[in-house]
């Protein structure tokens, strides 16, 4: 991987920078800018060499999100931005030739044209057109090989960003732990966690299932689950998983009837969760059990939220985000829900490292690698 350090000369030349703009938007307007801090150290960087940046990403999966709340969100923190209505094209092409040196332009959602997701081709030759070099610092989509993470490095000089950079080196890090090291890992899916939970499994000491993940597991246990989220996934490999004495998972919930407000819970031992009420949080006694584990811990490593914190479900997260962040390890966390949710206890810089990748981060933790990074060798 070519650091976007070692680019040659750019001034006044257009550079093309993958970035991590998927932001959560409500009412038009982005929720939590941590990714779009994140992406200003690269723009930065090039905006100081004289390149002309522009600057591109995705929003949502259906195609129809605009980027005109990641605009004015990022317009105070980047006051060259200009916005550009399309991505691709005439009208993108004359945007990027009136630019100046160290202006920023910001293309609309790729994902608006279907060529993205299907790593059409065509369309990464039209977006590779635009620009000299192309930077890959959307570190958060470098597992799906699509044209603007697969396609565009195979047509143009391409560069790792700085912090595609910083994540592989914290991540590498987090892979080989300093032992005792502890992993948390939460969320829903069984099927796509599975490969991580294995490789963790391999090279951590203990691994905590929380999250929906965690109903998937005392469901293969032989427990009731109620009207809980569940992914369905392979049962079998699951009660494998559950023969590893390193494998912890809850022993007791906060259930309530979906969906759910904060206050309406009951905590309840895993074998007595009511028929027609739904796990919605990790319960006490299951953190008590960790907190031995934590205290010990040189790495902790944590990526999903533990409960629906969406509806105020926030307990179980939040104590464990106190409890890692009151230890000396070395600390990661990852995963866009997880870090909202720690980022609104105002608890996101007491971790060593704090991911911009949700998927990302695991896929890599699993396969020491991903496309999106392999692509730019
Ligand atoms: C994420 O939020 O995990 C990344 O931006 C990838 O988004 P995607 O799951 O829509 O590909």
């Amino acid at each position: 991987m070519k650091s976007v350090r070692r680019i040659p000369k750019v001034m006044n030349v257009p550079v093309l920078v993958r970035a991590a703009l998927n932001v959560p938007v409500e009412n038009g307007v982005v929720t939590n800018t941590f990714r779009l801090r994140q992406a200003l150290q690269t723009v930065e960087f090039l905006q100081k060499k004289g390149a002309r940046v522009i600057l591109c990403g995705h929003m949502g999966d259906q195609g129809t999100e605009t980027f005109e709340p990641v605009y004015a969100a990022l317009k105070p923190m980047l006051p060259q931005l200009e916005f550009c209505p399309v991505s691709i094209g005439k009208e993108a092409q004359m945007a990027v030739s009136s630019m100046r040196p160290g202006e920023v332009l910001l293309l609309e959602n790729l994902r608006r044209h279907r060529g993205e997701k299907l790593n059409d081709a065509d369309f990464a030759k039209e977006l590779a057109s635009l620009a000299s070099y192309f930077v890959q610092d959307s570190f958060d989509t470098c597992h799906r090989a699509h044209a603007s993470i697969v396609g565009v490095p195979k047509l143009l000089p391409s560069y790792a960003g700085l912090l595609v950079e910083e994540e592989v080196k914290q991540l590498k890090k987090a892979l080989k732990p300093k032992y005792p090291a502890l992993a948390i890992i939460a969320g829903a899916k069984f099927a796509t966690k599975e490969p991580v939970i294995v490789s963790i499994l391999d090279a951590y000491d203990h691994l905590f299932i929380g999250g929906a993940l965690a109903n998937d597991f005392i469901q293969a246990e032989g427990h009731g689950v109620g009207t809980s989220l569940t992914s369905g996934g392979d049962v079998r490999e699951m009660r494998r998983l559950l023969r590893n004495p390193d494998l912890l998972v809850p022993r007791d919930v906060v259930v309530a009837s979906l969906p759910g407000t904060r206050g309406e819970g009951e905590i309840v031992p895993i074998d007595a969760i009511p028929k027609d009420k739904a796990v919605l949080d990790v319960g006490p006694g299951s953190l008590e059990a960790l907190a031995p584990y934590l205290k010990k811990a040189k790495t902790i490593l944590w990526n999903g939220t533990l409960g629906r914190y969406e509806n105020g479900f926030i307990e179980g997260t939040e104590t464990l985000a106190r409890a890692i962040t009151a230890t000396k390890a070395y600390t990661v966390l990852g995963g866009g829900d997880t870090v909202a949710a720690v980022e609104s206890l105002g608890l996101q810089n007491k971790f060593s490292f704090v991911s911009t990748g949700g998927g990302a981060m695991l896929d890599f933790l699993a396969y020491g690698t991903l496309p999106g990074i392999e692509a730019l060798r």
